[in-house]
């Protein structure tokens, strides 16, 4: 039997942080970066809570570590809130989830309301089971996946992702991109996550690029934050692959942004799944047969799968361009052939990352290197 659910109401469009004014006599805590702050991106979650109190914990940084959770939740238990809203990218998020998690089981409270209002289109985390932390001594990503983490509502508001950077939009945008294929490949996907992804894969396609010239389209900006939580929705059914697994190591690592190590990867992982080595006996695996789906769906000529898969590979390779992505970790300054033993740890984290179960072909330590030595 299988079960699909979606526990977070989406309020989305033009106006729908509106809808924090049904909050009403209620002590809020807003966990947020400090850049929300210090732009004013935060008082345009304020101005709607004049019908409640609120407290602000602002120290969230990119790729969070467990030391902010630690501070987060002292905070937590000071403020005693009836709402938490988390503001910001997936790293606000992801944190904001973890110390209400963890809040509510030490004061064994479960009443807390928890509101995710995402400032980045690309993560999803709006509408997911994942978290992911940093343990920044062992420089090691951990994705804790718990469906205590899933938020009971998210606000999908295109005006707060305009101020997003085009290298933040063409990273984040390649993060929604890398979920939803993920998903549709996964080896737990099913109809109704593949309805989910194919929708973002089409949205990312039509919409990214335009985000990315131009970040006051408020079109492209809307349709590209539909389409992060759709993959959202999507992956949280079936999880992800081992590009996230290596995208995982390679950030914790190196502090590529995550979005960005996972478009470097995205080609070669499509291709190692893909495994269309031998497709003169049309022995497909059925990870390429989707993939070719995927390249359909585009639009692109897929006469035989083997074409829809490389069809598939340099449409990516295209919009990387077109969002001017480094397309290897040597034009990320990284050099994996500087440090020993460097791609036998990244393998091994990869191997043993959450996200690895899920990937379409079984996968080894052998098999992670050579994926690294095509993008180094
Ligand atoms: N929970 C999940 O399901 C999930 C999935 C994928 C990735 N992640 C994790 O999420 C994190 C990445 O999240 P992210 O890609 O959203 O980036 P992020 O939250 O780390 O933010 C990146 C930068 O963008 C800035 N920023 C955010 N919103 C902005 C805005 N509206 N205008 C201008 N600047 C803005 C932030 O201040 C920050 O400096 C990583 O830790 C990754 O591992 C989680
Ligand atoms: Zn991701």
């Amino acid at each position: 039997m299988n079960n699909f659910e979606i526990k977070t109401k989406i309020r989305f469009g033009e106006g729908s942080l509106k809808s924090l004014q049904d909050i009403k006599n209620k002590k809020v805590l807003v966990i947020t970066d400090p850049f929300m702050v210090k732009s004013k991106a935060i008082d345009k979650i304020l101005v709607n809570l004049n019908n409640s109190t609120y407290d602000v914990f602002s120290d969230i940084a990119p790729d969070p570590p467990i030391e902010t959770i630690v501070t987060g939740i002292e905070v937590f238990k000071k403020v005693n809130p009836d709402v938490i809203i988390a503001l910001g990218g997936g790293s606000a998020i992801d944190a904001a989830k973890v110390i209400n998690d963890f809040s509510r089981q030490i004061l064994n409270d479960n009443r807390v309301e928890f509101i995710a209002i995402p400032t980045t289109s690309g993560t999803g985390s709006e509408v997911t089971s994942f978290s992911v932390i940093t343990d920044k001594q062992k420089g090691i990503k951990y994705p804790l996946v718990s469906n205590n983490l899933i938020p009971d509502v998210a606000i999908l508001d295109p005006e707060l992702v305009k101020t997003v950077p085009d290298f933040i939009t063409a990273d984040t945008g390649m993060d929604v991109l890398t979920h939803a294929i993920e998903a549709y490949v996964s080896s737990d996907a099913n109809d109704f996550s593949d309805a989910l992804a194919e929708k973002s894969i089409k949205l990312v396609f039509e919409y990214l690029v335009n985000a990315y010239k131009n970040g006051n389209d408020s079109k492209a900006r809307e349709k590209m934050h539909n389409a992060s939580c759709l993959a959202g929705i999507s992956f949280n059914q079936t999880s992800l692959g081992i590009n996230h697994s290596i995208a995982h190591a390679l950030g914790a690592k190196f502090h590529i942004p995550h979005g960005r190590a996972n478009a470097i990867l995205l080609p070669y992982v499509i291709e190692y799944n893909a495994d269309i080595k031998g497709y003169t006996n049309r022995d497909y695996t059925l990870a390429s047969e989707k993939y070719a789906e995927i390249s359909k769906l585009l639009g692109f000529n897929s006469a035989t799968v083997r074409a829809g898969v490389k069809n598939l590979v340099n449409a990516i390779k295209k919009l990387q361009k077109e969002l001017n992505m480094p397309a290897s970790l040597k034009e990320c300054n990284v050099n994996l052939d500087e440090t020993d033993n460097i791609k036998d740890e990244i393998a091994f984290l990869a191997i043993n990352d959450g996200c690895t179960k899920s990937n379409p072909k079984v996968s080894t330590e052998k098999d992670i290197i050579e994926i690294l030595n095509k993008i180094k």
